[in-house]
């Protein structure tokens, strides 16, 4: 609900399917998520890289850089999350608008969150990529040290050690970077792109 009043919705002069004619391909979002440490950002990264290359246009929006901007007000407490989760929505929904293939790489570790997300976007441009891996692992991995840190009492409500992560029931997409290197995670995202005639 809008706080504010006497707003009135304007229709786009050029509408997305407009758009999506013109860039050639059918915009989607690529929903990653996962602990800290599973591999989000390196496996949205890659199969950015992989989409970019192929002449698609993407654009990959990150947890770490969102929150060096847009949502640099919010921390990491439940309800920022939900916070910081809902405006990644309704930005990912203007990139979709413009015709892009958008990656969100956030941990964003509340199914309802997820779901609200899922709702606005729509089931069938809305694709959830569950980067699996153990909590054991991602903290050996522990690439930033904020593992240790959270242990150790420095970082308060830490995903995994002292906060929630609930992982997806029933993802598009489950990777396990624990078994398979990056490279096969990003085809096995590219594939399900390919297969659901997302990208020719
Ligand atoms: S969330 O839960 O979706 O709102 O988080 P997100 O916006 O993806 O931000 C996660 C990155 O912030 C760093 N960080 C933390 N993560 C989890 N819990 C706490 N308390 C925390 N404090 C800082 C961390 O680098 C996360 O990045 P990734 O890439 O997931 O490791």
């Amino acid at each position: 609900m809008s706080k504010a009043t006497n707003i009135v919705w304007h229709d786009a002069g050029v509408c997305p399917e407009e758009r999506q004619e013109k860039i050639g391909s059918k915009p989607c979002i690529l929903w990653y998520t996962g602990l800290s440490g599973s591999g989000k950002s390196t496996v949205a990264n890659a199969v950015d890289r992989l989409l970019f290359d192929k002449g698609y246009t993407t654009y990959l929006l990150d947890g770490d850089n969102v929150r060096h901007g847009l949502n640099k007000d919010l921390g990491f407490s439940d309800v920022d999350r939900v916070e910081n989760i809902r405006r990644i929505s309704e930005v990912s929904n203007l990139f979709l608008d413009a015709g892009l293939i958008v990656s969100t790489a956030f941990i964003s570790p509340f199914r309802a969150d997820r779901l609200q997300a899922k709702a606005l976007i729509g089931d069938e441009r809305f694709i959830e990529v569950f980067v699996d891996a153990p909590l054991e692992t991602c903290e050996k991995r522990d690439p930033k040290g904020l593992y240790q840190k959270a242990r150790d009492g420095m970082i308060k409500n830490f995903t995994g050690i002292d906060s929630p992560y609930e992982s997806p029931l029933a993802p598009s997409i489950h990777l396990s970077t624990n078994c398979d290197d990056i490279e096969q995670c990003a085809s096995q995202v590219v594939d399900y792109l390919l297969n659901n005639q997302f990208i020719k």
